[in-house]
């Protein structure tokens, strides 16, 4: 790649601008250059622009086709719409990708999961389709199309295929939604199907969920509609040692935004008190999106090898490491 790699940066709302600032001196460490564009979003972006996702920030991440982002406050039950759908569907970043492992030195009931959800991130009921039928009725559609549905499988297989991942588990409703979840299930077996190499299985999402806790080693990759694909996510990060540690990546045709599972914890928010590591792993996402996978691998070994010495670890983690502290730390490492 020539010339130096651009990234829109969006700080966000809550502990969004710590862990922010927190993954860019990471990322920062491990030599690689991409100069920053930084542009608001959320609440931040309310009071500063009077709406939640500007325009600006909305080109910036098209040009760049990059971004970084802070968690973002959602109000709830009224208010405006949560900018993190918008953001998705807007410039169609169809595929949400975490990936859940265990990590060493970290107290969790599990070792040795290691597990990818791919989550549908433009429709089903987070089409934002709700209206009041009469008072006291209301209709939220869900829409599940056979066009999403079926890209979505094409790109978990891919992406198995490319990452040497063996099984694919389609998580479903479709014995209660058997129009909706059905199609869903048809479009993932179709493209199972040019996968033999792939095994391919699918389970209700309720047993899904209990056969996680039980033993979530059991599971490679899971392959959900967005709103199973959401709960799934903090349930199996709750399996590894918490949100603090769950990244993620939103993945279009033309570009990607990388961000943690977490929210913008208002409960801890401008205490210096949030883990980074979740945001940090993103950000090691994002170096393997640019083709800097050798500099990815580092800040993964980076972290690995912090919460095994268990010397800074953040609070959530048991430790008392702030969270520039446990950024420091990591970056030291890179740069020794
Ligand atoms: P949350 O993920 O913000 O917090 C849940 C719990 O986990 C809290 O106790 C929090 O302190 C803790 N936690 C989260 N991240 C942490 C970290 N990095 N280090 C240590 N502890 C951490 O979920 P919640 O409270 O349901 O949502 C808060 C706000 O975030 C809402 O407005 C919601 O809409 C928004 N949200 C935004 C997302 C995004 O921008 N991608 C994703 C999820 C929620
Ligand atoms: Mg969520």
């Amino acid at each position: 790649m020539t010339g130096i790699r651009k990234g829109t940066l969006i700080a966000g709302d809550g502990i969004g601008p710590e862990v922010v600032s927190a993954t860019v001196r990471v990322l920062e460490a491990t030599g690689v250059v991409i100069e920053w564009e930084a542009e608001v979003a959320g609440a931040m972006a309310i009071a500063l622009e009077g709406t939640p996702l500007p325009q600006k920030t909305l080109d910036s991440i098209r040009t760049n086709g990059l971004a970084l982002k802070g968690p973002t406050t959602t109000p709830i039950g009224s208010g405006h719409a949560s900018i993190n759908v918008a953001l998705r569907k807007t410039l169609d970043l169809y595929a949400n990708v975490r990936p859940v492992k265990s990590m060493p030195g970290v107290k969790s009931r599990y070792d040795h999961v290691d597990l990818v959800i791919v989550r549908e991130n433009t429709e089903d009921l987070y089409s934002g389709l709700e209206h009041i039928v009469v008072p006291g009725v209301v209709e939220s559609i869900k829409v599940i199309t056979e066009k999403a549905s079926t890209r979505i499988a094409k790109f978990a297989f891919a992406y198995a295929r490319e990452n040497g991942r063996k099984r694919i588990t389609a998580v479903h409703k479709a014995n209660i939604m058997k129009l909706s979840d059905g199609l869903f299930l048809d479009c993932c077996a179709r493209v199972a199907a040019d996968y033999p190499e792939i095994k391919y299985d699918d389970i209700i999402v309720d047993n899904c969920c209990m056969q996680l806790v039980l033993d979530p080693t059991r599971f490679d990759m899971l392959l959900l509609e967005n709103l199973y694909g959401d709960i799934v996510s903090d349930l199996c990060a709750g399996l590894v040692g918490g949100l603090g540690l769950a990244p993620g990546a939103n993945i279009g045709e033309r570009g990607a935004t990388f961000e943690a599972v977490h929210g913008s914890a208002p409960d801890i928010a401008g205490m210096n008190l949030a883990n980074p590591i979740a945001l940090i792993l993103s950000g090691a996402m994002l170096l393997d999106y640019i083709g800097e996978n050798a500099a990815g691998t580092r800040v993964r070994n980076a972290v690995s090898s912090l919460l095994m010495e268990g010397k800074h670890l953040p609070h959530d983690l048991g430790g008392s490491a702030s969270t520039s502290e446990v950024a420091e730390a990591i970056a030291t490492r890179l740069s020794s």
